[in-house]
Formats: structure tokens, sequence, C-alpha cells
């Protein structure tokens, strides 16, 4: 039997999530964006899915990422797979081609690239609209070149700095910059620029393609104004063994926790190999029988203790870190994080496994 480490992928919350952003974006086309293996998800259990659902455009970092969707999801129907980063040398290049892939372009060295591989294709022109980030700074020049290249854009896109926030100026500031460079060179070409939070803060810029990640991953892109979103990961260890310490006694490395009392301690499966966030040590809280127990002690590498102190939890329970009764947003908050990094930090070793 294997260690109990693993990532439960809850596929009918995943349809549920596509279907209600679905309904959201009206006209727009999504763009799952699913780099970073699909945020941690599993690239290979997330991209039949949508696919199934009837999503036709799929968004990954680059063609490393770009090529293993295309062997998943095949090439024979009308999918789209964009590099969001572009590509940054020739075997990338050869990738686009093989495996026909859409880069997002913000450089001439990219459309030299290209061109040299022998790439005629679509491509995205990626151009900042004031977040400071990857894009092309004179996205005029840039698209006259890659049309004399022989390259066919297929449409602009930008990336908003502060769509979580829904009230903050620079949501407005950016969609309006983004609208007119658009139309300034070129009016009909589509133009891309939201993400998950953004159908929040800016549904009025949904314009032909948006691009939402973590809202199909379930996780609340501005927690107070959810979109009814249900959690796709569970990340579920197992109770190894339940341990009696003494008042005085201390639990983990660096005996950061010292016992006030006699008390039960769990010994759970996972640690921060697994993705378990060192900084939940002495902090935050696992779901075990159907409560809440505090994490103590600091957080090991394979091992996270719980105080499970007045309850029937027994060796061999399941323990979930975070999913259906613990989100991820609310993990995030009580390390100064965001969900994406609990979901991209998941380890290697955790098996993914569809439920
Ligand atoms: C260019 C681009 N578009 C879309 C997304 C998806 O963003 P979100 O997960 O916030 O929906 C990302 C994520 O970082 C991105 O970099």
């Amino acid at each position: 039997m294997s260690r109990p480490a693993i990532a439960q992928i809850n596929l009918d919350h995943l349809r549920h999530n596509y279907r209600l952003l679905n309904q959201r974006v009206g006209q727009s086309e999504i763009m799952a964006v699913v780099k970073a293996n699909a945020y941690g998800h599993d690239q290979s259990l997330v991209g039949p899915i949508l696919l199934e659902e009837g999503c036709r455009s799929f968004g990954v970092t680059d063609a490393t990422e770009g090529s293993e969707l295309r062997a998943i999801i095949g090439k024979h129907n009308s999918t789209e797979i964009t590099l969001l980063s572009g590509v940054f040398d020739a075997e990338d290049a050869g990738l686009c081609l093989d495996c026909r892939l859409t880069p997002a372009i913000t450089e001439l060295n990219q459309i030299e690239l290209l061109t040299k591989a022998g790439f005629n294709g679509d491509i995205w022109l990626k151009f900042d609209s004031g977040m400071n980030r990857l894009g092309a700074a004179d996205p005029a020049t840039l698209f006259s070149l890659v049309s004399d290249a022989g390259l066919h854009v297929h449409g602009f896109m930008s990336h908003l700095a502060c769509a979580d926030e829904p009230e903050h100026p620079m949501n407005l500031a950016q969609a309006k910059n983004f609208f007119e460079t658009c139309n300034l060179i070129s009016p009909d070409t589509p133009k891309s620029l939201l993400n998950s939070a953004g159908l929040i803060s800016l549904q009025d810029y949904a314009f032909d393609v948006v691009r939402p990640g973590i809202a199909l991953y379930g996780a609340e892109p501005v927690p107070d104004q959810p979109f009814g979103l249900k959690p796709v990961m569970s990340l579920t260890g197992e109770v190894m063994q339940i341990r009696e310490v003494q008042a005085g006694a201390s639990v983990s490395y660096g005996a950061t926790f010292i016992s006030e009392k006699t008390m039960k301690v769990a010994v759970v499966s996972m640690g921060y190999a697994d993705g378990i966030p060192r900084p939940l040590s002495n902090q935050g809280a696992v779901y075990i029988r159907g409560e809440k127990h505090p994490i103590i002690g600091r957080v090991c590498m394979d091992y996270t203790m719980v105080d499970i102190s007045n309850s029937e939890v027994q060796p061999g329970d399941s323990v979930e870190f975070w999913g259906e009764h613990i989100s991820t947003n609310e993990v995030a908050a009580e390390i100064g994080t965001i969900s994406y990094t609990l979901f991209t930090g998941v380890g290697e070793r955790v098996r993914r496994q569809a439920v």
C-alpha cells in the first residue's frame, strides 16, 4: 500500500465550476488556464474533463506544458493551446509547429525564433496595460512586425494587476488602456483581458476570450463576492499514530510547542514535502471526523502533528488539510499567502486521484 498522501480531484466539481463560469461569460469564449499542471490538479485529469464540457481553448505557461497537454487532449479537433509566456528558444518554436501551439508574443526575438522554425500559424500579441509585468512595450510596432513575418495575430491579450480588489481604480484604468490600444492598432482583432477575479470586478470587459484559472479549481477569487464554486482538490492524509503527551513535554522540531496538560496528539502522514506549508506550524487546523483540530508544533517534511484531545480520532482516520471542509482561502489567510501557492505547492509525490 502506498503512503496516504492524496490530492483527491473531484471531477464533478470541476464540471460544476466550468459550467458556472460559462454561464457567467455569455458570448465570450473560455480559455481554461491549466498551467503549472492545472494549478497542481494534474492536467491529465483536468484536460479531458474540460474538453468533454466543450472547452476548446487552454492556457499553459510554456511549450513543455503545451506539448504535454497536446498529447493529452489530442491534435485532431479545434483545440487551441496558448503559451502564456511565449517561446524561449528554438526547441520551443519547433514544438509550436509540431504540436500546434499558439504562443503569446511579447518580443521581436520570439518572432524570429518562430519564423526560423518554419512556424506560420496563430499567435497572441500580449501587451502591458499597466501591471508592468510581461508584455510588449510597443504593441503597434510588434503587430506590424508579426504581420510582416507572415504570422497571424489571433488576438490581443493583457493581464490585470488588481482584479481581486473589485473597487481598485487600476481595473478600469487598465481596461480602458487595453481597449483603446487594441482599437488603435486593429479594432477587429479579438481581445482577451479578464482572469477569474476580473469576471467579478470588470464583467463588462469580457470581450472575446476570458482566461479563468483559479475559479475552475473552486477557490473563490473574491471571497466576499462568491460565485458558488466548489472545491476541486481535497488534500488528504491519514492518522498514522496517536501519542499521549504529558504536561510539560514538547512536540516536533525546535520544541516550539509545549503541552500545558496531558494531551492526545495525532501524527499525520503528510508534511512540507507534500505541500503542507511550514508556516502552518502551530497555526491553522485540519479536519478529522467532522471536526477541526489544531496543528501543533512545527510541520515536518513528512509529518504534521495535531491536537486531538477530547476526540474519538483513531489511527487510519482520514485527515483533510484543505478541500470540502477547510477552504484554501481560509488556510492561505492564516499564513499570509494565496490559494494559488497552496495548489501549486502540492508535492509531486502526492498522488492525484480522481473522485
Ligand atoms: C496571463 C494570465 N491569464 C490568466 C491567468 C489566470 O488567472 P486566475 O487564476 O487568477 O484566474 C493567469 C494566471 O496567473 C495569467 O498569468
